[in-house]
């Protein structure tokens, strides 16, 4: 064979190789999308523990089925639960309202409080208005399982729970007669074809074996739901295809935030009893620090601690969380923010700081970039001694509402 042949043979063999394993690589990207995890968020509150029993099986259940992931999380409290942290859920963490758009599925566990869910997991969802504007958790599977004392009014608060789901427009999955006909019926059981439930005020440990049985299917049955879901959750609906040339309405802010590359983050979820906004006649409160992603943004006293640039991003930061708890407050339509009235920034300076307004400048020039003439406020800036959670800024704002 001559050296033109042996090399055309050669570059053959190349292009073969290179082909099949694009191919390869393209296979196996798509084998990815259908293996990618399944993330199960098993969310529950509780004061003495039944219901963390049941929502610890629950998220063995998804775990079940290959592939699932489950996150054990509790709903923050309104009040301060005494030695929580001596309690076996001590160390399981708070969930953040927005997180509940990410996962595939929701397992949602509470005590039953007089026929309904708890205060606290009321409380909760009543933060989810934003998701629920946002159209965030429409067809995800979402089921529901409680921990009673005698089981008065287990079944309603299963149902009455289900009303806010519905309102979502999530996928509720109950477990039916799942498990029932294999459980010892010579004892009370807390099973209901809506939802596992446990009576802990019945005989005998408690949850009992055959509650926990049903509490695993509920959660395996969860898991093939959300499975499901996720295969199907970048499909659109064909019922937002606009039907009229209103519906076609391209929202003026959102579309500015995209035209300065900006993307607005999750609102913070307040850390105590309050909530992030309050809105009086057609004015919204808001009050924010620099908090990004569950951390503070450049923590610390201005000048020697933290640079004049690391207090400017914070500011920056701190002024973003304000605009996203803002469209929280304006059921998420940024659009309906009549105009800017005031903004309060606190700094965390040394004595004798002067230089406030540069720092602030920086939050006041991009709510005016956003808004446009409406973001022009008034304006007043503190030095402060602290700020909560070490933050360098902290801004307080008032807007008013179309
Ligand atoms: C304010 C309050 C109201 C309650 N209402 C009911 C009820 O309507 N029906 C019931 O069966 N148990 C009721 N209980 C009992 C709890 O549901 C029961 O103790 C449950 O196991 C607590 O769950 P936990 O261990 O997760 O906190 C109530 C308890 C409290 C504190």
């Amino acid at each position: 064979m001559d050296s033109v042949n042996s090399m055309r043979i050669k570059t053959g063999i190349l292009i073969f190789l290179s082909l099949f394993s694009c191919s390869l690589l393209k296979a196996q990207s798509k084998m990815t999308d259908h293996n990618s995890e399944i993330k199960v968020l098993v969310l529950f509150n509780t004061e003495s523990g039944g219901t963390y029993k049941m929502a610890k099986e629950i998220a063995a259940g998804v775990e079940k089925l290959s592939g699932a992931k489950a996150t054990l999380k509790q709903v923050p409290r309104i009040k301060p639960l005494e030695n929580e942290a001596r309690q076996a859920f001590g160390n399981i963490p708070y969930a953040n309202i927005n997180e509940l758009a990410e996962y595939d599925g929701i397992a949602f566990g509470s005590a039953v409080h007089f026929g309904n869910m708890s205060a606290d997991m009321r409380y909760f969802l009543d933060q989810s208005v934003g998701l629920w504007t946002a159209h965030k958790l429409e067809g995800k599977p979402a089921t529901v399982f409680m921990s009673a004392g005698s089981g008065a009014g287990r079944e309603g608060a299963i149902l009455s729970f289900w009303n806010t789901l519905a309102v979502h427009g999530m996928t509720i999955v109950s477990p039916g007669i799942m498990g029932a006909s294999e459980i010892d019926r010579s004892i009370p059981q807390g099973n209901t074809v809506f939802g596992a439930s446990s009576l802990s005020g019945a005989t005998g440990d408690r949850p009992s074996k055959g509650e926990l049985h049903i509490a695993a299917l509920q959660g395996y049955a969860l898991a093939k739901a959300a499975k499901g879901y996720q295969l199907t959750k970048t499909e659109t609906s064909p019922a937002t295809v606009p039907l009229t040339p209103s519906s076609q309405k391209v929202s003026r802010i959102e579309a500015r935030l995209k035209e300065l590359n900006i993307v607005l983050p999750a609102a913070p979820a307040p850390v105590g009893n309050y909530t992030p906004f309050r809105i009086s006649g057609k004015q919204v409160f808001i009050n924010q620090i620099a908090l990004k992603a569950g951390k503070v943004e450049h923590p610390g006293i201005i000048g020697t601690e933290v640079t004049e640039e690391q207090a400017k991003l914070a500011t920056r930061q701190t002024l973003l969380n304000v605009l996203a708890v803002l469209k929280q407050a304006a059921g998420g339509d940024l659009d309906r923010v009549k105009q800017a009235v005031q903004l309060t920034g606190f700094f965390y300076t040394p004595a004798g700081y002067t230089k406030h307004a540069v720092l602030m400048n920086e939050a006041s020039n991009l709510l005016v970039e956003i808004l446009g003439g409406s973001g022009m406020h008034t304006r007043a800036t503190v030095g402060a001694s602290s700020l909560p959670m070490n933050s360098s800024v902290e801004i307080q704002a008032i807007f008013e509402l179309e």
